[in-house]
């Protein structure tokens, strides 16, 4: 059994550990927060360590998540996890519900209550927030976040890093590019270019991705 490791003790990893029930949990025998800013040495009960003491304490046995809702930083955590040799690891609540012939690859989390449907592919280090409904064979590109209770209709494809925000909604067959974003409770009727960010019903481009970040 492995150590879980999620890299950030942020509002996104402790909502997440405060929300695994026992069962869970199971996969595990430790789980402790990695953050290289934070002060505090405990949150929820639960050890934060520097990256730098993990190293000097173990390797081999620790598997990482990454709980950081910025798709750049998961892309840039995810590459220094993986630079320095540890494996990522997968949470899949035991509240979710995945097709049996969905594909759901390292380092992604699949929130609780979320929905993966048949014949979807969801890429490395995906963020799928609670209650999120992926349709039947959408592909969600690594480092993405899909926010919670939004929903994403049939063959839709997502590029990497990007950002759903929570309650979006995606109509069936429309592409999202790479380093998109999505605003809060959007309708995507169309297809969205790479770097762009859309909001509103129906959306509408308010402004290219020019600094990848969707929270400044
Ligand atoms: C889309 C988003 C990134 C835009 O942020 P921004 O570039 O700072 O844009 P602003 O807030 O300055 O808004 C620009 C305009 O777009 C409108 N707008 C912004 N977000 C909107 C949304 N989701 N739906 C409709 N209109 C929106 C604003 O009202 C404003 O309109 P105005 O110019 O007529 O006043 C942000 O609003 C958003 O939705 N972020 C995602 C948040 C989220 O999902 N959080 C949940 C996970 S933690």
């Amino acid at each position: 059994m492995s150590v879980l490791c999620i890299y950030c003790a942020g509002g996104l990893g402790r909502d997440l550990l405060a929300l695994m029930q026992p069962e869970d949990m199971l996969h595990w025998k430790e789980i402790v927060f990695i953050d290289d800013v934070s002060t505090e040495k405990v949150v929820n009960q639960t050890k934060v360590l520097t990256f730098q003491e993990l190293l000097d304490r173990k390797k081999d046995d620790c598997e990482f998540v990454i709980l950081n809702g910025e798709p750049l930083y998961r892309e840039q955590l995810y590459q220094k996890v993986i630079k320095h040799g540890f494996c990522m690891g997968k949470i899949i609540f035991g509240s979710s519900v995945s097709a049996s012939d969905a594909v759901i690859k390292e380092g992604s989390i699949i929130h609780c209550q979320s929905i993966i449907s048949s014949g979807a592919l969801i890429q490395e280090n995906v963020f799928v927030g609670k209650k999120a409904m992926v349709g039947h064979d959408v592909t969600v590109g690594k480092h993405s976040v899909i926010s919670a209770c939004s929903y994403v209709g049939g063959w839709v494809n997502i590029g990497e890093e990007s950002f759903i925000g929570a309650g979006a909604a995606i109509r069936d067959r429309v592409t999202i590019g790479k380093r998109c974003i999505i605003g809060i409770g959007s309708v995507v009727t169309k297809d969205v270019q790479d770097n762009t960010v859309v909001a509103g019903n129906p959306a509408r481009v308010l402004r290219k991705n020019d600094s990848y970040k969707v929270f400044e």
